[in-house]
């Protein structure tokens, strides 16, 4: 965490306090943002409840800090039996469920699958998505990816994702950092990294820094999701 963040957060000595007074914050933030989305039908709370889409490698670096800075974390794949280890390292009420209970559950979803994964998962999900928070951390890959990483090139890889998402509040972020060299809870106090992100909404940029923050970065702010073809 890095001073101005405190000073901007209002001089909170305790970094315990700050953390929950954001979760709090954050809760108010995405439900005013979901009555604000209105006409939908069936207006859902939203909460910092985290679904965590893909437990591999990156799911499990960014999930573990999460579950340990106090938001409810849900891991699904299309495996969520296999997930018991997962869960237990991670901690702190964290839990499996498959991927259409736990959108179900959260207001913020995190993509971390594979680049090729993203249009099944779209096709079975993007309607239930729909006005929530989704912080996308995938990279197309095109010898791993294969076709899809070429069109998704063609036109910027957090573009093409948010068209598949079409409704999101999309966030691209975290996707230039190695998952081996993210810090672990018990070393997130101390860590320095800066994290560039790009939104398609300038609305979920407080939401996406909190998360960068809990997770142990500074957020560096790159504009529009066109911008995110930089990185
Ligand atoms: N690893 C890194 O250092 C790193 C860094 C930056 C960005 N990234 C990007 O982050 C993404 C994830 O990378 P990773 O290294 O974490 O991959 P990984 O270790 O291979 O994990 C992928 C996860 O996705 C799940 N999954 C695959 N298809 C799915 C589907 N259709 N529905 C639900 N879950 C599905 C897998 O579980 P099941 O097979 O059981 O469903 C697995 O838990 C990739 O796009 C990668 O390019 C990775």
């Amino acid at each position: 965490m890095t001073m101005s963040y405190h000073v901007q957060a209002g001089l909170l000595c305790c970094k315990g306090a700050l953390r929950y007074l954001v979760l709090g914050w954050l809760a108010v933030v995405c439900a005013g943002a979901a009555a604000h989305a209105a006409q939908e039908p069936e207006p859902r709370p939203i909460s910092s409840t985290i679904a965590m889409i893909g437990a591999g490698d990156m799911g499990q670096a960014l999930g573990n800090l999460w579950a340990a800075a106090g938001y409810r974390v849900i891991f699904a794949t299309r495996h969520p039996d296999r997930l018991g280890d997962v869960v237990e390292r991670a901690g702190h009420g964290a839990r499996a469920a498959t991927v259409a209970e736990a959108i179900d559950q959260a207001g913020i979803i995190v993509l971390a699958v594979p680049y090729a994964a993203e249009p099944d998962i779209a096709r079975a999900h993007a309607r239930a998505m729909k006005n929530k928070v989704l912080v996308n951390v995938d990279n197309a890959i095109e010898r791993r990816d294969g076709e899809i990483a070429k069109q998704a090139e063609a036109v910027g890889e957090a573009i093409y994702s948010a068209r598949l998402f079409e409704g999101t509040r999309f966030i691209r972020a975290f996707n230039l950092k190695s998952a081996h060299s993210f810090p672990t809870p018990d070393t997130v106090d101390s860590a320095e990294f800066e994290v560039p992100y790009t939104v398609n909404d300038d609305s979920v940029r407080p939401i996406a820094e909190a998360l960068i923050h809990d997770a142990g970065g500074t957020p560096v702010y790159e504009g529009g999701l066109e911008n995110a073809r930089e990185y």
